[in-house]
């Protein structure tokens, strides 16, 4: 089977694409290498991947109609993992625009060449910031009602309805994830965690934007386990959480980080506009349909993970 994974050079493209190698598939990689962070970490990520085995890359702008329908009738895939996106909360409040060119446009357009190049499977990389502000309880699929709070989150909610009209206009079938705050070795540099471990090692203080927040931080093995089972999924349309399913609040977070790190510095800032307090994934759905089950705790998820950044310091 032949897979085209777009942002294949990211932090959950670099995970996916990578095992599904390891798995047999034919894998394509579409990826702009966007200066949102490194290009020399972007880089590194496709050095990565090419140890656990060949794949096929093209550098694109998914935002480009011609060059991405010119893609697909080149690659002429079988299923199409779409996580090319501007990934960052707080950055699309400065640029809103631009999370409608790369967020809404970029999967217009990997929707419609999908559709005219007979691709029979599309598994769209959501996020849980599409359920808005509803601290305190366990977010169900069916919760999410476009009330969001950042440019980003409207991008993503715009996009998943876009996913709706394509699976209806064209014959293969669409899963939609939910990712919930994804994290691990090779995790993306202005994220929480990976911020976090990186400014510890180097003995700086951490900033933490208000108080009480917490997330249903997910390890990325969990993430590409949810992938890989979707896509093989036949259903016309489904929606799926892909998370832990235990918040983690930050004061815990801070806690095991310091276990790690006794020095560690804290800095309470105000708290960051967009940012929802806390994130919580009900997975029963995902349990029940595709038998999902995280399998890497908070505690384990950060062992590796500063193991890692250890051993890659010249990367962080
Ligand atoms: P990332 O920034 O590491 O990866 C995204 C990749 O997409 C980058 O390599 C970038 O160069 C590429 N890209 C961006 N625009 C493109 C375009 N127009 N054409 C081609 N390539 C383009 O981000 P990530 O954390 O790996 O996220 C992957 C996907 O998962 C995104 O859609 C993101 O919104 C979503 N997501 C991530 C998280 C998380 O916690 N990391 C949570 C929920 C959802
Ligand atoms: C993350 C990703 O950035 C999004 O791409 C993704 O869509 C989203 O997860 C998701 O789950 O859908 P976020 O949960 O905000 O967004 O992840 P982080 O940026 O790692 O922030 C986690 C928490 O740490 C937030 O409460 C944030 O306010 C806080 N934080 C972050 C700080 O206190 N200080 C920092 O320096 C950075």
């Amino acid at each position: 089977m032949k897979v085209l994974v777009t942002g294949g050079a990211g932090f959950i493209g670099m995970h996916t694409a990578s095992t599904l190698i390891e798995l047999g598939y034919e894998v394509h990689i579409a990826d702009l290498l966007h200066s949102y962070y490194s290009l020399e970490r972007k880089n590194i990520h496709l050095q990565q991947i090419e140890k656990t085995g060949k794949f096929h890359f093209c550098r694109v702008d998914l935002t480009d109609r011609k060059a991405t329908a010119e893609l697909f009738t080149a690659v002429k895939p079988d299923a199409v993992i779409h996580l090319a996106a501007l990934p960052g909360v707080a950055y699309s409040l400065e640029e809103p625009l631009l999370y409608v060119d790369y967020d809404v446009k970029a999967t217009i357009n990997v929707l419609e060449a999908a559709g005219k190049s007979d691709v029979k499977k599309v598994v769209f990389a959501s996020s849980s910031s599409v359920y808005g502000d509803q601290p305190g309880k366990p977010l169900k699929e069916e919760m999410a009602n476009g009330q969001v709070i950042s440019p980003y989150a409207a991008s993503k909610w715009s996009a998943e309805s876009f996913c709706h009209v394509y699976a209806s206009l064209y014959s293969y079938s669409v899963s939609i994830l939910r990712f919930f705050t994804v994290y691990g070795p090779w995790g993306r540099p202005d994220m929480a965690i990976a911020k976090f471990i990186k400014l510890a090692m180097n003995g700086q203080p951490v900033e933490i934007y208000g108080q009480g927040s917490g997330r249903d931080y997910t390890y990325v093995d969990d993430i590409v386990n949810g992938i890989v089972l979707s896509l093989t999924d036949e259903k016309p349309f489904e929606i799926w959480n892909v998370g832990a399913g235990h918040p983690v609040l930050m004061s815990r977070l801070l806690e095991r980080l310091k276990m790690y790190f006794p020095a560690l510095e804290v800095q309470i800032k105000g708290h960051r506009t967009g940012d929802v307090t806390s994130t919580w994934a009900d997975i029963s759905k995902m349990t029940k349909d595709k038998s999902y089950r995280p399998t890497v705790s908070i505690e384990e998820g950060l062992e590796r993970t500063i193991k890692w950044a250890y051993e890659n310091k010249e990367y962080l």
